[in-house]
């Protein structure tokens, strides 16, 4: 019997391609670059599993190329560059890497919150190019953040991993908002269920958790900029649409908040005008998953999802449960 034919549309750590190569012919774009839709396309073409990264976009006309495709396998939790619904509809499981990923996204979430409210960056540059010249007082003065309250919006894996940092770690009050309250986690964590107002309002620090979905685009705008605290920050490791990015340098050069941390972009990899400009804001390429640990666990667990569907097992991680055993 030939083999399974996998494309992995860039290359991705070993792990996952080993246990692909075991018993399928792996095909890997070979530039290190993003996949161009032709290349892509000739690659869905030729393949019964895809193994896409969240730079794809995996939309009709490219599920559509192979009447025979018989599972998308996203390099990433979310899967907003897959049109699941109409994947659903032809009847193909996408699948995602939750899970491997949540401490490193709460972990770098973590590490921008600090380097933000304790000014890091700046002080790293003013240290680099000279400019200190002793021990002052009033140096780089920024935030603490024990006893500080921080509003989480979106309790997924993700979010619940920031409170568990911020509320056992830090000692931080947590307010946060879901479309579903989890009564544990109150308890757990001394946490309080808020409306997003409530949460705007109060909050010291908003961290953002939520999909990309209609419902969150733009989630952050003008309206909840003006509502948060003149000193309060804004951090976002989850999608960068659900900021309006153009707002939020409005809201920044207005003063309108403290600062903000950001890993995602409205439209990447392209910034907003004057982001870069802004001393109390620090940036990160979409690298909050990018541990050694996490992004070869994200290969292996892409992998695991193709080799379960084409087995004809139902797989470990599946956005879309209801195309099984259809
Ligand atoms: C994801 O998995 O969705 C992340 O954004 C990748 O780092």
């Amino acid at each position: 019997m030939s083999k399974s034919k996998v494309f992995v549309t860039r290359k991705i750590p070993d792990s996952g391609i080993k246990i692909l190569k075991e018993c399928c012919d792996v095909r890997i774009y070979p530039k290190n670059k993003v996949i161009s839709r032709k290349e892509l396309i000739k690659g869905v073409k030729w393949c019964d599993a895809l193994l896409c990264l969240l730079t794809d976009t995996i939309d009709k006309e490219v599920i559509n190329v192979n009447h025979k495709l018989k599972v998308i396998s996203n390099y990433a939790v979310g899967f907003n560059n897959v049109d699941v619904k109409y994947a659903t509809l032809k009847g193909i499981p996408v699948c995602n890497t939750p899970g491997v990923l949540t401490d490193a996204v709460a972990e770098h979430t973590f590490a921008l919150m600090l380097a933000v409210t304790k000014r890091i960056v700046e002080a790293n540059t003013f240290t680099r190019t000279g400019k200190y010249k002793g021990w002052e007082p009033m140096l780089f003065l920024g935030m603490e953040l024990k006893g500080k309250t921080l509003g989480i919006i979106g309790l997924g894996r993700i979010g619940s991993g920031v409170a568990e940092r911020a509320g056992k770690g830090m000692g931080m009050k947590i307010l946060y908002y879901d479309v579903q309250r989890n009564e544990n986690f109150e308890k757990e964590f001394n946490a309080q269920y808020a409306s997003l107002e409530k949460i705007l309002r109060n909050a010291d620090i908003v961290t953002v958790h939520v999909p990309l979905l209609p419902t969150t685009q733009h989630l952050m705008g003008e309206k909840q900029f003006k509502m948060m605290k003149r000193t309060a920050y804004l951090i976002n490791t989850s999608r960068g649409e659900i900021v309006d990015e153009r707002a939020l340098v409005r809201a920044l050069k207005r003063k309108q908040i403290a600062g903000a941390a950001l890993d995602v972009y409205e439209h990447e990899p392209k910034l907003a005008q004057g982001l870069t400009k802004m001393k109390n804001v620090v940036l990160t390429p979409h690298t909050a998953s990018a541990t050694v640990e996490a992004r070869s666990a994200m290969s292996e667990l892409a992998a695991r999802n193709i080799l379960d569907v084409l087995a004809g097992k139902r797989p470990e991680a599946i956005v879309n449960p209801e195309v099984w055993g259809r």
